[in-house]
């Protein structure tokens, strides 16, 4: 299996006061292409394992080799890097700048890549803009958006930069249940294309749409099916 994500007995701990031990002696193999739901009741540690996963947080035990590569012995800077070249995020709370248009929201996911000039993040931008059906709203600001806009404004930004990891936390949990639909679609072309995704989800019908279930519970993982 060519493995995009290898996890071993991986420990984080908020260090505090007072530290919290949020996820324990995790396992967990990706395979390149996979599509994976996080499912767990609040506070079990699925955001803490999506922020580990993208590189936000460093885990504080044990191993996660993304891409084959060690993540926990990089910089800060190299990390960054990994992270802008392979790692795309898509959040319930959509996370957009809001003095930034649509397209420069987008392209902001690009500003860490070297050697892309501003005209071509521009391009890149509005063509990732459109390929989620917002041609027309290229220079719109966020709140001239709706939540289901906003988005589909993330998940161009998410993909902008064509990622091999799509990592997604309650992407539908703010959108009522036809956008979260088209939303859910959204990704899983992404995936098509050859995106691995890992989504996390509170809602079943969202689990159910992706091949494979993992649950986290008290800060560990168990696969469901
Ligand atoms: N910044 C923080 N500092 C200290 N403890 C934290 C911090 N963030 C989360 N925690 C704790 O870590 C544990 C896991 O939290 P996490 O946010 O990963 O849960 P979750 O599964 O995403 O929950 P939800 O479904 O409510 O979003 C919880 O006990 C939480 O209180
Ligand atoms: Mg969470």
């Amino acid at each position: 299996m060519n493995a995009l994500i290898a996890i071993t007995d991986l420990g984080f701990v908020y260090p505090g006061p007072p530290p919290v031990e949020a996820l324990i002696s995790v396992n967990l193999t990706v395979a390149t292409g996979e599509y994976v739901a996080l499912v767990g009741p609040s506070g079990s540690g699925k955001s803490t394992m999506l922020n580990v996963l993208g590189l936000l947080d460093r885990h504080t035990s044990g191993d996660y080799l993304l891409a084959g590569s060690d993540v926990l012995s990089m910089r800060d800077a190299e990390r960054t890097e990994l992270r802008s070249h392979s790692i795309g995020f898509v959040f319930q709370a959509f996370h957009l700048m809001p003095h930034r248009t649509a397209w420069e929201n987008v392209s902001l996911a690009l500003m860490y890549r070297k050697g892309i000039s501003p005209s071509v993040r521009r391009e890149r931008a509005v063509a990732a803009l459109e390929r989620v059906g917002l041609r027309d709203k290229v220079n719109a600001y966020p709140t001239q958006l709706s939540g289901g806009q906003r988005q589909r404004v993330a998940i161009a930004r998410a993909c902008v930069g064509d990622p091999a990891l799509l990592l997604c936390d309650e992407p539908t949990g703010n959108l009522d249940s036809e956008t979260a639909t088209r939303v859910l679609e959204m990704i899983e072309e992404l995936h098509a294309q050859g995106q691995t995704v890992v989504v996390i989800t509170h809602d079943e019908a969202v689990a159910a749409r992706a091949h494979r279930r993992i649950r986290v519970r008290d800060g560990r993982t168990e696969e469901i099916d």
